[in-house]
């Protein structure tokens, strides 16, 4: 089928290289000219895994390429994604403008042939309706469309193993020919690895998303809860959420405490919930209690570094990890920088290293001292802290680590180290919860 999406970030070029992947010709736009102009000489203006080498395959073989030009993208597509970006406005309502500039540039181009609008951006419920509403105020000749919602579920860092193996496709359509289309579209990945689809109401699968997300969330905000109380209590928050999430009505996944959710997604979207929810007149005081546990989480973490430092001025203090997680150059809303926001504020001297986000820090932070590996920035540090659970710290070797550091004392904000281990090698060692 011949595919337009509009939108080349995270999502949308996933979603672009997967769809040619599975032998459908796409077309993604973007109106970012730099982001094209790399795209177009093969360069992945993103770190995720996988993606190069997809983009390459399906770019040369011709079943992707890249244009700034909403209009070609519709006039070539069966299908039209929307995968622009959904940030939080002033008050934490979604902004819509994006989404809605899309579809006025849309409704201009479309012709009398029939086409599906997927809605893959993340957005409260009824966007579509005012997408659809939209379109045709925008468009002057008797158009044939339907709009269609069809969340996107997949993680930064996995994001190609998430779109080529979902653990289920949403499509919310209201109309017979558009969940054909969908249907076909996705033929290929659903008889791969039988995934479930699930066929909804447009608001529904809207719904769908959001409440996802903030369950996610409400995991997260959970597991950091039962570390606060172990921390007070002195018990370990590994024993307690591993043995919680052995309930398989529970599950293990999302249950690791740490310095709290950060990413584009996560915080974003349970702001946008809350404001659906009090537009909706619902008590939104879950969600609420989601938001302060996530904030006390790093701040907690701060606490406890100033708490053994004392004074935090001229004090030499190693960061390892700045992305948001690991497995992605993406530093939105990264609990490290929080961290290291405060500490830059009280004067403190920090050394940093991030296998994949130093580059986009350094847009944000240029004065701070950037190190090649762990060990550079562990060279005469008096604290040493873990902010992202990137593999390669968890296989560092923490003798020469010791020798290099001024004082000892590791602060691990992620669980990544054995407590055991790293006290007898004489470290002054702080985690979360344990
Ligand atoms: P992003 O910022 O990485 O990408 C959005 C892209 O849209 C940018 O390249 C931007 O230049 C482009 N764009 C904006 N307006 C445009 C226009 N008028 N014409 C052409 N291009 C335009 O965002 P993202 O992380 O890919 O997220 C996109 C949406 O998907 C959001 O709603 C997000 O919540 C949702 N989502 C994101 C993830 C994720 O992991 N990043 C996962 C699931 C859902
Ligand atoms: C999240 C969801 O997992 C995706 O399903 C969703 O599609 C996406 O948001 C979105 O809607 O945009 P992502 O933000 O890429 O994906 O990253 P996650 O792996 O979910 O991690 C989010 C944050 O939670 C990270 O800061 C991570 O460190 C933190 N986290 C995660 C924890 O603190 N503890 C955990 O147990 C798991």
């Amino acid at each position: 089928m011949n595919v337009g999406v509009i939108g080349a970030g995270y999502v949308g070029l996933t979603t672009g290289v997967c769809l040619a992947e599975i032998g459908h010709k796409v077309i993604c736009v973007d109106n970012d000219k730099d982001k094209l102009d790399k795209l177009n000489r093969l360069e992945v203006p993103i770190f995720e895994p996988g993606i190069e080498e997809l983009l390459e395959r399906n770019f040369k073989e011709g079943r992707l390429k890249f244009s700034d030009d909403i209009g070609e993208a519709v006039k070539f597509s069966e299908i039209i994604f929307i995968c622009v970006n959904t940030p939080p406005k002033e008050g934490g309502f979604a902004d819509l403008k994006y989404v809605e500039k899309v579809a006025r540039d849309i409704a201009s181009s479309l012709e009398e042939d029939y086409k599906v609008i997927v809605d893959k951006s993340t957005v409260p419920v009824k966007t579509a309706e005012k997408v659809k509403e939209t379109i045709i105020k925008y468009s002057n000749k008797n158009v044939k469309f339907d709009v269609v919602s069809n969340p996107e579920f997949l993680k930064e860092g996995s994001a190609i193993h998430d779109t080529m193996y979902p653990d289920r496709i949403v499509i919310g359509v209201e109309s017979e020919r558009a969940k054909e289309k969908m249907l076909e579209l996705y033929k290929p990945i659903i008889n791969r690895s039988e995934v479930p689809v699930k066929i909804v109401s447009v608001r529904s699968a809207e719904l769908i998303k959001h409440g996802a997300n903030t369950f996610l969330s409400l995991k997260i905000s959970f597991a950091n809860l039962i570390a606060e109380v172990c921390d007070a209590v002195k018990a370990d928050a590994k024993e307690v959420l591993e043995a919680i999430g052995l309930d398989s009505r529970i599950g293990s996944q999302f249950l690791n405490p740490g310095i709290g959710f950060g990413g584009s997604c996560f915080p974003k979207d349970i702001l946008a919930f809350k404001k659906t929810l009090e537009i909706l007149g619902i008590d939104c005081s879950l969600v609420e209690s989601i938001e302060k546990i996530n904030e006390r989480s790093w701040r907690r973490f701060l606490q406890r570094i100033e708490k053994e430092l004392w004074v935090l001025d001229g004090k030499v203090i190693g960061v390892l990890g700045l992305s948001f997680k690991p497995n992605t150059d993406d530093i939105r809303n990264s609990p490290p920088l929080k961290i290291i926001e405060v500490l830059l504020n009280n004067r403190a001297k920090i050394k940093a290293y991030d296998p994949k986000a130093m580059d986009k820090t350094k847009k944000i932070f240029p004065n701070i001292e950037y190190c090649s590996d762990p060990y550079a920035v562990a060279k005469d540090a008096e604290a040493l802290l873990i902010c992202t659970d990137w593999d390669e710290f968890k296989h560092i070797d923490l003798k020469k680590i010791k020798e290099l550091m001024l004082i000892p004392i590791i602060f691990d904000g992620r669980n990544v180290f054995e407590r055991k281990l790293v006290k007898s090698l004489g470290f002054k060692y702080f985690s979360v919860g344990r």
